[in-house]
């Protein structure tokens, strides 16, 4: 296969993880013959500073004429302490998702096994907890009308009937390949677009016969992921509880450096860590790259390239038992390894298979 890959690095630690990600697939590719070209592409604060526009026309256009898009993080302090700020970095993000049609976003919670004690729930709660989160990307209060002043101000939930549809596609077709239980998330006891996402759901589900489709608050699901994480297979969501409900996902895996993501839709697909830019970080080669790393194995299993995906995965389980790791998971008394070492130990293991 061909491939043509957009890396957008980004802010903060981006840069860093984003080597690491793309040594990744060139070796892959290398191992089985694949093609790979890659167009690097600023966005974030980066392009702020570079070109005054967080997702500048440049990138979109090198997004839209590649395969996949391997993208990193944005944000940077400068902004967050700014509320004046008239562009921020994460308006970025936000256009990407817009501009590709990116409007389903698949953010799978998986424990790992020798990381279980880090997780800040008991590990017979955590053990073998495997779910999938599926967040609409594109629509409700991050893109509905908005105001401002002084007094008042408000963000609108605006979903329509197509927006629905196509996510709560995404998601049964996602149970239908898993165990096949879906859980559909919303408020619908309160909001009115909440009861419309119910009813188109209750509408399809008949479709879907061999999944278990059940319907959950969006409260209750934020107890119940704690509580018995092991209960889910797919949650689907809109915007703003997929955001939410995906943090106090990530904790459930003892480190948000792990989790990866893919963002898919109408254009050009993204896969990132769903973790951000931890300016404190930068430079110091301490940032986890196993998000981006894994974020490049859901890349190659997009495409269908399930034994290159496998072969990723493999090698960072690998890495994880030999402790090789970053120090936020390292063991005790376990030796250093950076951000470098961490990829490098990863790209030798896939060279030598
Ligand atoms: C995420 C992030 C973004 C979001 C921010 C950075 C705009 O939190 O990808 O979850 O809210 O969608
Ligand atoms: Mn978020």
């Amino acid at each position: 296969m061909n491939l043509k890959i957009a890396v957008l690095a980004g802010d903060g630690i981006g840069p860093e993880i984003s080597r690491q990600g793309v040594a990744v697939v060139s070796a892959v590719c290398n191992k089985f013959g694949h093609s790979v070209v890659f167009k690097n592409a600023i966005c974030g604060a980066d392009a702020i500073d570079k070109v005054g526009d967080p997702f500048p026309e440049e990138t979109f256009n090198i997004c839209k004429e590649s395969d996949a898009v391997l993208f990193s993080a944005v944000g940077n302090p400068k902004y967050d302490n700014d509320p004046s700020a008239k562009v921020r970095p994460e308006q970025g993000l936000l256009a990407m998702r817009k501009k590709l049609g990116l409007f389903a976003n698949i953010r799978p919670v998986q424990t790992f096994k020798s990381l279980l004690h880090l997780s800040p729930l008991r590990a017979d709660i955590v053990t073998g907890a495997d779910f999938v989160c599926i967040r609409e990307l594109t629509g409700g209060m991050y893109f509905g009308e908005k105001y401002q002043d002084d007094n008042k101000a408000y963000d609108t939930n605006l979903y329509t009937r197509a927006e629905i549809e196509r996510i709560l596609k995404v998601a049964f077709d996602y149970a239908m390949k898993r165990r096949r239980h879906l859980t559909v998330v919303d408020k619908a006891n309160v909001l009115a677009s909440s009861r419309l996402w119910r009813k188109v759901a209750q509408e399809m589900a008949p479709n879907y016969p061999e999944v278990t489709t059940d319907y959950m608050y969006v409260d209750n699901a934020a107890m119940r992921m704690i509580q018995e994480p092991r209960f889910f297979d797919v949650i689907v969501t809109e915007n703003t509880f997929g955001d939410i409900l995906t943090d106090e996902g990530s904790c459930i895996s003892g480190s948000m450096g792990l989790l990866p993501s893919a963002s898919t839709g109408t254009g050009t697909p993204v896969f990132e860590p769903i973790h951000g830019s931890w300016p404190q970080a930068t430079g110091k080669n301490i940032a986890n790259p196993l998000a981006q790393i894994l974020s490049v194995a859901m890349l190659f299993e997009h495409f269908n390239l399930i034994d290159e995906g496998n072969l990723v995965r493999q090698a960072v389980n690998a890495s994880l038992d030999a402790n090789v790791r970053t120090p936020e998971i390292q063991v005790e008394g376990g030796a250093k390894y950076g951000t470098v070492e961490v990829g490098e130990w990863i790209v030798n293991y896939i060279n030598n298979q």
